[in-house]
């Protein structure tokens, strides 16, 4: 039976959600997945696993302290494993020069913990206009005008592309399934 932790830094739960998704298309017969919110404190190593998943939400142009942390505190474990990373974000919804923002915050997030996964991906999160309070609530809507989104704030907009979960988590099996054999897997180091 193969291990995978499946990591997640989420403000407004889009990250978390993606990462329950993520780790029901993981569990079968010959894999199993743990889940872990990066703000719970986590001392045990990365030994008893087989890959790891990360995903982290983007605000305010950065990626979660607690995912900073983590990462920090795992570095030489993760360098171990087959790894995969998942970045969420609006600008990953967007136009070709939003994703190409999506993707420098990323690289930015991978710049400052000195660590690169074996691949990552952009992907769209979601506006939760019924979770902010009035403010941030206002600030959204701001910004989401003048990114061409759904200022409708009666209820909330998703934009994240399950599709691309599947095509994502299916690919990180093969990979964790052949981590002896790294070439038979053919994927591009990053997708934004
Ligand atoms: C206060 C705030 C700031 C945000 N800043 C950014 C940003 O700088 N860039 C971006 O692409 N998306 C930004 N977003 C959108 C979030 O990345 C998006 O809502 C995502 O789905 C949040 O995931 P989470 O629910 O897992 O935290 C912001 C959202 C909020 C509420």
């Amino acid at each position: 039976m193969k291990k995978v932790l499946i990591v997640y830094s989420t403000s407004e739960g889009q990250t978390r959600k993606i990462a329950h998704y993520i780790a029901q298309l993981i569990a079968d017969q010959h894999f199993e997945a743990d889940l872990l919110d990066a703000s719970t404190p986590w001392d045990d190593s990365l030994s008893d696993y087989d890959g790891a998943i990360l995903g982290g939400s983007i605000h305010l142009g950065r990626h979660g302290a607690d995912l900073t942390r983590f990462v920090e505190q795992h570095v030489d474990d993760l360098g171990q494993l087959p790894t995969a990373f998942y970045s969420v974000s609006l600008s990953a919804a967007g136009v070709r020069s939003q994703r190409d923002d999506a993707k420098r915050v990323m690289n930015d997030f991978f710049a400052r913990v000195d660590w690169e996964p074996d691949w990552s991906e952009c992907i769209a999160g979601a506006v939760k206009y019924r979770k902010y309070n009035w403010l941030k609530r206002l600030l959204m809507k701001t910004v989401v005008y003048f990114a061409g989104g759904d200022t409708d704030t009666s209820h909330d907009h998703e934009y994240t592309d399950w599709e691309q979960i599947d095509s994502f988590t299916l690919r990180f099996k093969q990979r964790v399934r052949f981590a002896e054999q790294p070439s038979r897997i053919a994927s591009p180091p990053q997708s934004c």
